[in-house]
C-alpha cells in the first residue's frame, strides 16, 4: 500500500524520538510536517532527516501551546490524516524544581492541539507516554494493565493526567488515540546522522556511557549496587528508538485505517528484557571494545528498582516488534557520541 497520500503532523519532529520517526514515516511513503520550537533540538536536524530521506519535510517552527499558532498551522494543512505528538518537556530533575514549566508545557500543549484538532475534525492522535506511570511496578513483567503508582516527579505525572485527558476527550467521539508508554529509549539512526542531542548535559545511562568512553567525562558513577536484583544493580528495558519509531509508524497506519478495537489504545513499548545498569556497561565494553570506567555509588532518589515490559499486546496488534540488539544499540549510540565529538557538538 502507498502512503504518500497520508500527511501526518509530528509535533517535536525535530527530538530525540520525533526526528527518528519522521524519518521511518517518509521511508513508508507518507507526508511529514513537523512543528517543534527548538526548547531542546537543532534547526540543523531538518538538514540530517533531508539527508537520510531525500526529502525535506515542512517545517513550522512554532509552540504548541500557541493557540493562535497551531490553529494557523491546521488552516494551511486542512488534509493531515493524523497527528503523532511528541513535544513536551522530559527532564524529570528539571521537574520537581520547575514543576509548572512542565504542567503548562506538557498539559497546556496537550489541550492546545486537542482543541485545534477538535475544530478541524481531525481525530487520529498518537500519544507519547511514559513507563514512568507504572512506578515500582507491583508485577514483573509489567502489562498494561498493571495498576499505576502515583508519580515521583511532575513530569511523569503529567504524562499520567495527559493519558487521562486523552481518555475523556475519546468519550466525546472526538479524538481516536493510541498512547504509547515506552521504556528507556536509547542509540541512534544507522547513519550517525540523528541521536540524542539534548541542550545541555545528560543524565541517561547511555550517554552518560558513552561520554565517559570518549573522554568527555572521568567516570559513570553507578547509582546504587545493593538493590535487591542478581547484580544488585537497578533494571530497566533498553529500546532502540529506531524500533520505537517504527511502532510509531504502525500506531498511525492503525488509526488511519480505522482498525483500533477500542476509540482509546494503550501500549506498552520494550524489549520484553530486563538490563542491569551492570549489564549495560559490559554490553557496552563488548561491543566497542572501549573501556567506560565506572564505580560504584550512592543511589539516586526516585529510581525504581527494576522494571520491564511485557509487549504482548503492542506485539499481536500492532503487528510489531523489536529488531534490534542491545549490542547493536550501544554500536549505534557510540557512532553517533564519536560524529558528536568530530563535528565538536
Ligand atoms: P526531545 O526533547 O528530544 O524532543 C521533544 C521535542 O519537542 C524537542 O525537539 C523540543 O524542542 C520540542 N518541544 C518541546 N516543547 C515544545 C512546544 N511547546 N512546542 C513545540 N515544540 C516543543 O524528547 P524525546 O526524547 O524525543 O521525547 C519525545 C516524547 O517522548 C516526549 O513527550 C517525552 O516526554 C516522551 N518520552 C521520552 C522518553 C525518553 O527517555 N526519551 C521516554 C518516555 C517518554
Ligand atoms: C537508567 C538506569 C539509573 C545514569 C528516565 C526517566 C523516565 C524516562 C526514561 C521519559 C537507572 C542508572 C543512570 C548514571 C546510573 N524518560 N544510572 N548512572 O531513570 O530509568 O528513566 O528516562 O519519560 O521517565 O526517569 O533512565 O537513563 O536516567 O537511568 O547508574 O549516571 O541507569 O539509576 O537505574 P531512567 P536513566
Amino acid at each position: 500500500m502507498s502512503n504518500k497520500k497520508y500527511k501526518i503532523l509530528v509535533t517535536g519532529g525535530m527530538g530525540y524520538i520525533g526526528s527518528h520517526t519522521t524519518v521511518a514515516l517518509i521511508a513508508q511513503g507518507y507526508e511529514v510536517v513537523i512543528v517543534d520550537n527548538l526548547s531542546n533540538s537543532h534547526a540543523f536536524i531538518l538538514d540530517r532527516i533531508e539527508k537520510i530521506s531525500g526529502i525535506r519535510p515542512t517545517y513550522y517552527n512554532m509552540d504548541v501551546c500557541d493557540a493562535g499558532q497551531i490553529e494557523k498551522l491546521f488552516a494551511e494543512n486542512n488534509d493531515i490524516a493524523g497527528v503523532i505528538h511528541f513535544a513536551a518537556y522530559k527532564a524529570v530533575g528539571e521537574s520537581v524544581a520547575e514543576p509548572l514549566k512542565y504542567y503548562h508545557n506538557n498539559i497546556g500543549g496537550l489541550v492546545t492541539l486537542l482543541q485545534a484538532m477538535q475544530n478541524h475534525k481531525i481525530k487520529n492522535i498518537v500519544f507519547s507516554s511514559s513507563c514512568s506511570v507504572y512506578g515500582n511496578a507491583t508485577q514483573l513483567p509489567v502489562d498494561e494493565n498493571c495498576p499505576l503508582q502515583p508519580a515521583e516527579s511532575p513530569y511523569g505525572n503529567t504524562k499520567r493526567i495527559c493519558e487521562e485527558i486523552l481518555v475523556d476527550t475519546t468519550k466525546t467521539g472526538t479524538a481516536n488515540v493510541i498512547a504509547l508508554r515506552y521504556f528507556n529509549p536509547i542509540g541512534a539512526h544507522e547513519s550517525g546522522l540523528i541521536g540524542e542531542l539534548p541542550i545541555g548535559q545528560p543524565s541517561n545511562l547511555i550517554p552518560v556511557i558513552t561520554q565517559t568512553a570518549a573522554g568527555l567525562r572521568d567516570m559513570i558513577t553507578v547509582f546504587g549496587n545493593d538493590y535487591d536484583t542478581p547484580d544488585g544493580t537497578c533494571i530497566r528495558d533498553y529500546i532502540h528508538v529506531v524500533d520505537l519509531a517504527d511502532a510509531h509508524v504502525a500506531a498511525v497506519a492503525r488509526l488511519i485505517e480505522n482498525k483500533q478495537l477500542q476509540p482509546y489504545e494503550l501500549y506498552n513499548l520494550g524489549t520484553g528484557e530486563g538490563v542491569s545498569v551492570k549489564q549495560a556497561i559490559d554490553t557496552f565494553e563488548e561491543a566497542i571494545g572501549v573501556k567506560a570506567n565506572h564505580q560504584c555509588g550512592s543511589r539516586r532518589d526516585g529510581d525504581v528498582v527494576q522494571i520491564w515490559a511485557d509487549c504482548t499486546k503492542a506485539n499481536s496488534e500492532l503487528g510489531w516488534k523489536t529488531k534490534i540488539s542491545l549490542s547493536d544499540a550501544m554500536k549505534s549510540a557510540w557512532k553517533w557520541q564519536q560524529n558528536l565529538v568530530n563535528s565538536g557538538q
